[in-house]
């Protein structure tokens, strides 16, 4: 058999230099005449490790990492084609402690092979849930997704089988199906690396969406900075049409389904579910007043269900294993797993699955290693640019919905960024406010000036003008945008400002005195 050799061909593997890699191994197969198959699979998602080489042995998988191109004749000089030892070797891929941690039930396929061989896909267990969804009544599929316990990854939480079982209730003539990959959030990534290690499980998700509620047309809505996610997603589409996953008959059941990819113009707001449907049909990406809600009327005025790719992608292994399979991992109201998403200043950055209920101290300092820099951490956002900031007192909180809420945070897209103590809190809040002025789509007042009056006041509180009333005023109009906004960008943005404040105060110390303590 002629070896085989996995090198990622993700984005964030291609950012670090995958393809200078896979060319340099390409060249020296030639020069060395040996035959061997170059496979590019997606990432496993220990980017810290990427570009992470695999080459598939009599003994399973061995894994080489970070390669760079100047290893490449080494390795091969130390026999890696069949395990060889060399500094880059890293031994059997699922034993890497970052990898051997996680339990991947979205993600367990992705990062392993071709993401486009659906032969591939099925031999892992793909399209085992659509396949037992297509002998099922609609109203039987929603129950089993409600009774998992799967809420929404995009942020909100709202359980994913009742915004589904909406939509089945709704009659009309058309339905619905729409992913939001507009990924917007800072620091996360597993929308994009679930599109581009393994596409067929978004699809299948969508395809199990469809026939649960009705729905014959999907959607996928990817933000324009993912040109390597379109391009992934439009060939697996294609891919499944041609295998009857998609199409008319789906699975030759008597169910049809089928789904296009569409790319955003790139705003944050546009991620927001009603500014999204606006853009996908063709307006400006301004935030519809709620209600109607979008299950009932929702694109071109149809029942639609909004999901986040990892809540679709999540799917499938509900409706493979069943619903108290996936219900038996997690704390609390927070069931299933959950990829997080560890990034900023940290040692090991990458995407990790877990079960809710770890700590935030475990993932960063257990899972991510601390930080990148080596000096302390002084504080972790959670959550995107509208999650707040968690000090290291508060490093006892578990992953989990409710336990973040309490601490007046939020888990938004699960991505955590790591902030050693250089940072600069207020210079966070102040980014907070100027974010949401910048990306405001200018519907509401509490967002729209606020924000703008926010990064004013924050800037007198830096120049150490009228500090009391500033702060002050600075909690008082985070209270206004908090509660009168009309979507989460005004309504959140409080969370990074107010946790910034409320758990760093010596950052929010006149001028003069922040000077002399630095
Ligand atoms: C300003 C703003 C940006 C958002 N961006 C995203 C996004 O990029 N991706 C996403 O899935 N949800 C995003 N959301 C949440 C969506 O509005 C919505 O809750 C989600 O798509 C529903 O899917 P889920 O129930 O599967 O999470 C955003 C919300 C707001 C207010
Ligand atoms: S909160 Fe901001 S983004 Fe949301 S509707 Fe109001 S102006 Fe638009």
């Amino acid at each position: 058999m002629i070896p085989r050799i996995y090198i990622p061909g993700d984005s964030g593997a291609l950012a670090l230099g995958a393809e200078k890699v896979a060319k340099a191994i390409a060249s020296e197969l030639a020069e060395r005449g040996i035959e061997a198959k170059i496979v590019r699979n997606g990432s496993r998602g220990a980017y810290f490790l990427e570009p992470m080489v695999e080459v598939a042995t009599a003994n399973g998988r061995v894994a080489y990492g970070p390669v760079k191109p100047s290893d490449v004749k080494s390795l091969f000089d130390c026999g890696f084609l069949t395990g060889g030892h060399h500094k880059r070797w890293l031994g059997a891929p699922d034993k890497i402690p970052f990898l051997a941690r996680q339990t991947r039930l979205t993600f367990a396929r992705c990062g392993i092979n071709d993401p486009l061989s659906l032969d591939a896909y099925k031999s892992l267990g793909g399209l085992n849930g659509l396949r037992n969804a297509v002998a099922m009544a609609p109203a039987d599929i929603v129950k089993q997704v409600t009774e998992s316990g799967l809420r929404g990854r995009g942020g909100a939480g709202f359980p994913t089988g009742i915004k589904w079982k909406t939509v089945l209730d709704t009659t009309a003539d058309k339905k619905y199906i729409v992913c939001n990959a507009d990924e917007g959030d800072s620091a996360t990534f597993a929308d994009r690396m679930i599109m581009e290690g393994d596409p067929f499980v978004l699809i299948e998700g969508m395809a199990i969406a469809g026939i649960a509620t009705g729905a014959t047309k999907g959607f996928v809505y990817i933000r324009s900075e993912y040109p390597h996610a379109v391009t992934m997603m439009n060939k697996a589409v294609e891919v499944a049409r041609k295998a009857g996953v998609l199409g008319a008959s789906v699975l030759g059941s008597p169910n049809a389904f089928d789904m296009e990819i569409r790319v955003g113009a790139g705003a944050y707001v546009c991620g927001e579910e009603t500014a999204l449907l606006n853009s996908l049909e063709g307006k400006r990406g301004v935030v519809r007043a709620k209600p109607p809600l979008p299950a009932i009327q929702g694109l071109f005025g149809k029942p639609t269900v909004i999901n986040n790719v990892i809540s679709l992608a999540s799917v499938p292994v509900i409706m493979d294993k069943g619903a108290a399979f996936y219900k038996d991992f997690g704390m609390g109201r927070s069931r299933g797993t959950i990829p997080i998403q560890i990034a900023g200043n940290v040692k090991h950055a990458g995407l990790f699955e877990a079960a809710f209920g770890m700590t935030l101290g475990e993932i960063v300092d257990d899972i991510g290693g601390g930080t990148a820099t080596g000096r302390p951490v002084k504080a972790v956002q959670v959550g995107g640019p509208l999650g707040a900031y968690f000090p290291r007192a508060l490093f006892d909180t578990p992953f989990d919905y409710e336990a973040f809420a309490a601490k007046d945070g939020l888990i938004g897209h699960a991505g955590i960024t790591v902030f050693d103590d250089t940072a600069d809190m207020l210079k966070q809040a102040r980014f907070a406010m100027e974010f949401c002025a910048i990306e405001s789509c200018g519907k509401c007042t509490p967002c729209r000036i606020g924000s703008t009056r926010g990064v004013e006041t924050i800037d007198k509180l830096a120049a150490g003008i009228e500090p009391e009333k500033n702060l002050a005023l600075v909690t008082d109009l985070c209270n206004t945008m908090k509660f009168g906004s009309l979507c989460a960008l005004g309504g959140f943005t409080p969370y990074p400002v107010m946790s910034s404040i409320t758990h760093f105060p010596d950052d929010f110390k006149p001028a003069p005195v922040r000077v002399a303590a630095e």
